[in-house]
């Protein structure tokens, strides 16, 4: 297998920042405008200059994506001598990318001369036909005896691309003679990166039929069909890949397949990218991207995939969203978090807060309270740090004054309860069940206050007791918030259940710390303080499908609603703790950056469960338990 090497003459990867020369849309890609040519310009050493086949790590300088994105070179062409930097050569390097994810489309929404992060050459390359040797004959197959000891002039040669895969491979057939190979190119649909391509037979097919031959690569190729050829080089989806590893192991052509891994350093260094192969976990950045066919082990999707597609065959769903807390029915699970959403009118004039599932007031105590002294807010990457320390008017003001405007709501209205002891609680949680308030969120999780808050909140025995002394207090639907920060979650979940709880909330906020590095003191008065955001969502996440497992696990009388809570910002977020077991999910800190979030949450949700064929969200909720 060919390797690029440093010392001898071979490309050296470089990280620099590169200039967008041009980004265009690719035409013939269908969708129009899911397909991008972007030209980037570098300066660099003639052997840090890319081989077909190698791959950059890019990374839009203006983005928001942590990493780099891996893109296989399309074409490169070299401008002229540096006037600038000596020595060096001013180089154009193309690359086709697919707008999927994030980091692609922070790439293709480049304009030109904005700057990107390149990491680069980087990946072994595709061998040059002359220095692969055939193997000798192997069976009585004609084709094979025909093939053994073939000169390099005659060695047949075909190249495959699917979908984007078809950018390197493009690459690669530039770099041979022109009509010395066969070129299939697939599509679902239209076609586009085969310009350069100078093949002696260029076929296309497409899922669609829109262009060339109907139908995927089998249509085009079989195993008789690939046995005319000597080498196979090709690059594309997985079950393209598979399909190509089959057919030519089954004639015994030999193949080279470029693969495509998710990986974070594209240096070998991460071992994120791994590969299944004959001879154990190979790393696709440093070993590949270029494998040996018959050395590759394809796996099939896994149980959960097929489930969920499964379901799709469920056509003409009209979703309902609702969900119950108890006997109270949220038109759909999604509720603004207690101390996000202050009293719920507050963002009445931004959007329709009546078509949220409910609300959670802002946490309440017996006493008004006037909070925390000090930095109260303090913006972390992808969260936010706060120590208000339960500023609010009191449960008898809330009742005159605030819960009236909130009932007036098509939202569920929830009593966000508070405490500075659990006897506070208990008298907070008698006035609040004299009211029509149709739920109770029992918050033993504030870290941000000296006496009641999330101590009461830290062991089962507490939890447990907080929860009987309420629930002895009040029929009312009672659900509990519970803290990130106890040692056992699930068994803190399960001792509110066995007291009574109808609900658990999971999580508060975690708690951090800040360091104001001028002054040299802690940012907050009382040192650590709440922390959330988009940061804390997959651990939100891990305890969430911890607690909802340990619930599962209860008799079925005995199973209450698990309602998320931890750096929900999409739709996608919501999907996942439902997947996760969650019932309904709450959105705090996401509100403040921005305000449609919930709205735009609803609509997703029904738009994936239309798309899923889900009637219900009981239909998918804890699939992934
Ligand atoms: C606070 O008011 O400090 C936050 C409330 C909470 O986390 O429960």
């Amino acid at each position: 297998m060919a390797e690029t090497k440093d010392c001898h003459g071979n490309t050296i990867p470089v990280y620099a920042k590169g200039t967008v020369g041009a980004n265009t849309i690719v035409k013939g890609a269908v969708p129009e405008g899911s397909v991008f040519s972007i030209k980037v310009n570098v300066t660099a050493k003639q052997k840090s200059l890319p081989v077909a086949g190698q791959f950059y790590m890019l990374r839009a300088t203006k983005g928001k994506c942590l990493l780099g994105r891996p893109i296989s070179v399309y074409h490169t062409e070299i401008l002229g001598e540096s006037k600038t930097e000596k020595g060096r050569l001013d180089a154009s390097i193309e690359f086709l990318i697919l707008k999927k994810g994030k980091g692609t489309t922070e790439l293709c929404e480049l304009e030109k001369n904005d700057s990107v992060d390149i990491l680069g050459p980087l990946g072994n390359i595709f061998p040059d036909p002359k220095n692969v040797k055939l193997e000798k004959k192997i069976t009585s197959n004609k084709n094979i005896s025909s093939k053994s000891g073939a000169k390099n002039s005659t060695k047949k040669i075909c190249i495959i691309g699917g979908g984007i895969g078809v950018a390197p491979v493009s690459g690669f057939a530039e770099t041979l003679e022109p009509k010395t190979y066969d070129f299939y190119a697939c599509f679902k649909s239209g076609k586009y990166g085969v310009k350069n391509v100078k093949a002696k037979k260029l076929i296309v097919t497409t899922d669609d039929g829109s262009v060339g031959i109907k139908g995927m690569l089998s249509a085009a190729l079989d195993e008789k069909k690939i046995s005319e050829y000597d080498i196979v080089y090709a690059c594309g989806p997985l079950p393209m890949l598979s399909y190509v590893q089959s057919i030519c192991k089954a004639a015994n052509v030999k193949s080279y397949l470029s693969m495509e891994s998710r990986m974070a350093c594209g240096m070998g260094v991460c071992l994120g990218c791994t590969i299944e192969t004959v001879d154990g976990y190979k790393r696709c950045c440093k070993d590949g991207p270029v494998f040996e066919g018959d050395k590759l082990i394809f796996l099939k999707p896994s149980a959960c995939a097929e489930q969920v597609v499964a379901a799709r065959k469920n056509k003409n769903v009209k979703p309902d969203l609702s969900v119950k807390i108890r006997d109270v029915v949220l038109k759909n699970p999604v509720i603004g978090s207690s101390g996000t959403f202050g009293f719920g009118t507050e963002y009445k004039d931004v959007f329709d807060v009546n078509k949220l599932g409910g609300i959670s007031s802002k946490g309440l105590t017996l006493e008004p309270r006037q909070g925390n002294s000090g930095i109260r807010l303090w913006e972390t990457p992808s969260g936010l740090m706060n120590s208000i320390g339960l500023q609010n008017p009191g449960i008898p003001h809330f009742i005159e004054h605030e819960l009236p405007e909130m009932l007036k709501l098509k939202a569920v209205t929830i009593a966000n309860l508070s405490g500075s002891s659990l006897e506070t609680y208990i008298e907070g949680a008698k006035l609040l069940d004299k009211t029509d308030v149709p739920i109770i969120e029992l918050n033993i999780s504030c870290p941000n206050v000296s006496a009641g808050g999330a101590a009461l909140g830290m062991s089962c025995e507490m939890a447990g007791s907080a929860t009987k002394a309420i629930r002895k207090v009040t029929e009312k639907p009672l659900i509990v918030k519970l803290t990130p920060q106890a040692s056992d979650v699930a068994g803190v979940a399960l001792s509110c259940i066995e007291a009574g709880a109808d609900g658990i909330v999971l999580c508060n906020s975690f708690q951090g710390v800040a360091i104001d590095i001028e002054k040299g003191r802690p940012v907050f008065d009382k040192v650590k303080a709440g922390f959330g955001g988009p940061a804390v969502r997959p651990i939100a996440l891990r305890l969430v499908y911890e607690v909802c497992t340990a619930i599962r696990k209860l008799p079925k009388d005995k199973q209450v609603p698990v309602i998320a809570i931890g750096g929900i910002a999409t739709w996608q977020d919501a999907v996942e703790f439902i997947m996760a077991g969650a019932t309904a999910v709450q959105v705090g800190t996401n509100t403040f950056a921005n305000p449609n979030s919930m709205i735009e949450i609803i609509d997703g949700l029904k738009e994936f469960m239309k798309r899923k064929g889900f009637n219900t969200i009981e239909d998918f909720r804890g699939c992934a338990l």
